[in-house]
């Protein structure tokens, strides 16, 4: 090796030894007869100290050093002058006193500090990705990561399971988004599909009996990004076979409040999850990711609404729709301008308009233009069930069940915000059960599975299959935390014919189906064992226990939301021979992109 120890390594004990460092220039201070060197590696920084009394050469080329250069350093350990320790630094109680220094690399002036925590464009820190990578707070959350997996593997190790690597060049699993796709040279005309997920062979790994499996799996995926999206992304997949529902909660729940105890920046709100029904969910909080840090639940107030002279209210109620409403502590004041920008969020999410009320701060009349619709008992009702205070504000949606959902949901995360309700030191964990087997929305005539179309329905209402399909619950489980999707799971069909009836409703047809999942249905019949499992999205997880609003944090090279690597210029055009070995033409109907 060409060093002794790290640069995070020395403590008072090591005083009077000779040591070798090795590691980039983090700041260089000249003070005239002698140099200080804030030397770093991954580890952490060391001071080194080069003085012209103790080697002129060593002072020399330390004059020479810029910020970044690589440089091996051999010194003897020496505890720093009284009053000059830095307790802020592990090794801030000694320096190194260099005897000699060799510049192992010098080094362009980098183009933003990679010492200090200061903003930098996210554009130039992903150009420069290995720069970005050397500061402090990535090679931070890049170990918590490294923890996060490690300990994954060893919990799920110690309880039997063995993980298994699957193909990536494979056939199209769907997930809900787009395939990457990869063209076939030999079988010119075809084309491997980038797993969304090992879903399919996970399945299979336990019709082959394995049982117990997973896998530290990237998954591709073609759809929008967000902040929480890239188009590359790694889950915990895994599987296991003779188990009910509650063994992979339990299995999971078990794993996630280990691992945070382990490796989280950020601690637990509580070490048992909330479980919540998928309708509890969208009843209380207006979506099936509910971040359960904060109040603000919706409350039905159909019967009050539905009865007061207020004809949108009652038309509604009487058509079978709700008026569901929140309260807003200490928000009766916002003006004008404040209501409109809540009323254009409501707009944003389907609803047609936002009515309000304010309480008086002072005497808690109720004001807003709805109100002399309603009667003063209604008036005291609707406080009552809203637990309403002087200076409230409520805000009221009435439309169909999934407009109120989703407005009310999204005023809800709005308020949350400005109210600084998201505690952002706590992680609260949360499942959500008992979702409908299929989307509300018919896709062309076809029912849309919720999740895939391989989870089971609940085994009491398969008969219902044939007579109310968009009723039937299913076995799927989401695991929340703060309001993220975090895990998607499901206990799964095992038995060739339900498998074909549930693809049927999807709209494949026997051909369809034979041709993309022949091989999924041929093994049903080799004797599938009864199986479940869940893909924890590792990106996710780690962003959210390091305290990083963005997956990008936590990944080593990610993607812009545009879906490319600006430090590789990837993706990029290919040789025409390699086309031409591909037998593939391009007819573009945009023009590339530069
Ligand atoms: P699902 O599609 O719900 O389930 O994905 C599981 C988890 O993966 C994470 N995730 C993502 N993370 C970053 N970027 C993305 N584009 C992205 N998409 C998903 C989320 C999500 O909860 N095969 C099933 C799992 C199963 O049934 O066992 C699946 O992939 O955290």
């Amino acid at each position: 090796m060409l060093k002794t120890h790290s640069c995070g390594e020395l403590r008072a004990d090591h005083i009077g030894q000779t040591v070798t460092l090795a590691g980039w220039v983090n700041r260089r201070r000249d003070m005239g007869g002698v140099i200080f060197i804030d030397l770093r590696d991954r580890d952490g920084k060391t001071q080194v100290v080069v003085n012209a009394g103790r080697s002129q050469e060593a002072f020399n080329l330390a004059q020479q050093v810029r910020s970044e250069y690589v440089l091996q350093v051999t010194g003897e350990v020496s505890r720093r002058p009284e009053g000059l320790e830095n307790p802020g630094l592990d090794t801030g109680d000694i320096e190194v006193l260099a005897d000699s220094v060799t510049v192992l690399n010098p080094a362009k002036t980098p183009p933003f500090l990679i010492d200090r925590d200061e903003v930098v464009d996210e554009t130039l820190r992903l150009k420069f990705r290995y720069l970005d990578l050397r500061r402090e707070k990535m090679q931070r959350n890049l170990m918590i990561r490294h923890r996060a997996v490690k300990f994954i593997r060893d919990y799920l190790d110690n309880r039997g399971f063995i993980e298994i690597e699957t193909p990536i060049l494979f056939k199209s699993t769907p997930e809900g988004a787009r395939d990457y796709l990869v063209p076939s040279r030999v079988h010119p005309g075809k084309f491997y599909a980038l797993p969304q997920s090992p879903q399919q062979l996970k399945q299979l790994l336990m019709v082959a009996g394995y049982e117990r499996y997973f896998q530290i799996a990237r998954c591709f995926r073609d759809e929008d990004l967000r902040a929480d999206r890239q188009p590359e992304f790694t889950q915990l997949d895994m599987e296991m076979s003779f188990v009910e529902r509650d063994d992979i909660l339990d299995l999971i729940e078990g794993l996630m409040v280990g691992m945070v105890k382990h490796t989280s920046l950020v601690p637990l709100a509580h070490d048992v999850f909330p479980r919540l029904s998928y309708r509890e969910a969208m009843d209380r909080f207006g979506t099936d990711r509910p971040d359960i840090r904060y109040g603000l639940e919706l409350v039905d107030v159909s019967d009050i609404a539905g009865s007061s002279a207020f004809k949108v209210f009652a038309e509604n109620v009487a058509a079978g729709h709700p008026v569901k409403a929140i309260c807003v502590p200490g928000a009766g004041g916002y003006s004008r301008k404040e209501v409109g920008e809540l009323e254009d969020i409501a707009k944003a999410n389907g609803a047609k308009g936002l009515a309000t009320m304010a309480l008086d701060p002072e005497t808690g009349e109720m004001k807003g233009f709805i109100t002399k619709f309603f009667t003063v008992d209604q008036l005291v009702s609707l406080t009552e069930r809203l637990g309403a205070k002087p200076g409230d504000l409520l805000l009221f949606a009435s439309d169909v069940k999934h407009v109120v959902y989703s407005v009310l949901g999204a005023l809800r995360d709005e308020m949350g915000t400005r109210l600084g309700l998201k505690n952002t030191n706590t992680l609260a964990f949360c499942w959500v059960i008992d979702f409908p087997l299929f989307e509300e929305h018919l896709e062309d005539g076809h029912y849309a599975p919720s999740h895939h179309m391989f989870t089971a329905p609940k085994r009491e209402q398969i008969p219902l299959l044939d007579t109310d399909p968009g009723s039937v619950l299913s076995e799927q489980y989401d695991l929340v935390c703060n309001g993220f999707e975090v895990a998607g799971g499901s206990i799964r069909i095992h038995e060739r014919p339900l498998q074909r009836k549930i693809m049927e409703l999807i709209g494949f047809s026997f051909e369809e189906a034979m041709d993309q999942f022949g091989h999924m249905l041929e093994a049903f019949e080799y004797g599938a064992p009864p199986h479940g499992g869940i893909a924890p999205g590792i990106d996710r997880l780690v962003a959210l226990m390091a305290g990083e609003p963005n997956i990008r944090e936590v990944m080593a090279f990610p993607k812009t939301a545009q879906a490319t690597d600006l430090m590789s210029d990837t993706p990029s055009e290919v040789a025409q021979k390699q086309l031409n070995e591909l037998q593939i033409a391009l007819a573009l109907r945009d023009k590339p992109k530069s």
